[in-house]
């Protein structure tokens, strides 16, 4: 049973993709053993409670210093014993502690298709923003491991979505979540809960 963590900030459509493909079977043997939030109104933590599954806020707001508010979220983390961390729309800096703690064992799914118009500051509705603003005819999303760059880990899976004359960054974003993000987050999983999944020397190997 693959063991997950799921890290969210805001709506949360990317944990019910998650949530909706293990109901369904299209994730085998997985379980998600905790959904975290550093936002307390996120709707993502709605989502999680009425699956059943635990929902915590750990805010940065709460602590004196970011110090402390890394130590709490690592601590809380930790608690869970997961396999794998999911960041599924999650809007805060990982610390470095985690990143060697969970090498090769936290993924990202971020909406262009890396390297263009990733890095920091693209982010949500600014990704697609960028893209518009460039006038690019192909966007879509990345499946990612996290390492201590931003948007810099091994490439796990890639999906491409054409953009459309008269779209605007919410018309974009819908796309690019409907066509590309909630299908490359649950296959990545899925591979992984079945072993498929290996690094080296900063490449992804997966075995069909
Ligand atoms: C999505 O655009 C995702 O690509 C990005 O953050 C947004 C979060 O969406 N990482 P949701 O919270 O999963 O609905």
């Amino acid at each position: 049973m693959l063991k997950i963590a799921v890290c969210v900030s805001g709506g949360g459509t990317n944990l019910q993709a998650i949530m909706d493909a293990i109901d369904s079977g299209k994730i085998a043997d997985t379980s998600i053993e905790a959904v975290i939030s550093n936002k307390r109104d996120a709707y993502a933590l709605e989502r999680a409670k009425s699956h059943g599954i635990p929902a915590v806020c750990i805010s940065p707001k709460d602590y004196e210093s970011r110090a402390e508010f890394n130590e709490a979220f690592l601590e809380k983390l930790d608690s869970y014993a997961v396999d794998l961390v999911v960041l599924a729309g999650f809007l805060v800096v990982l610390p470095e502690e985690m990143i060697r703690r969970y090498r090769n064992r936290i993924i990202n799914i971020h909406p262009s298709l890396i390297p263009s118009f990733c890095g920091k500051g693209f982010y949500g509705l600014k990704v697609h923003e960028a893209v518009l603003e460039r006038g690019v005819k192909v966007t879509g999303a990345t499946v990612h491991f996290v390492d201590e760059g931003t948007d810099t880990g091994p490439i796990i899976f890639q999906k491409a979505v054409d953009v459309q004359e008269d779209d605007t960054p919410e018309v974009l974003q819908r796309r690019v979540m409907e066509q590309a993000e909630w299908e490359l987050l649950p296959r990545a999983i899925d591979l992984i809960a079945k072993g498929k999944v290996s690094v080296a020397d900063g490449f992804v190997r997966i075995e069909e």
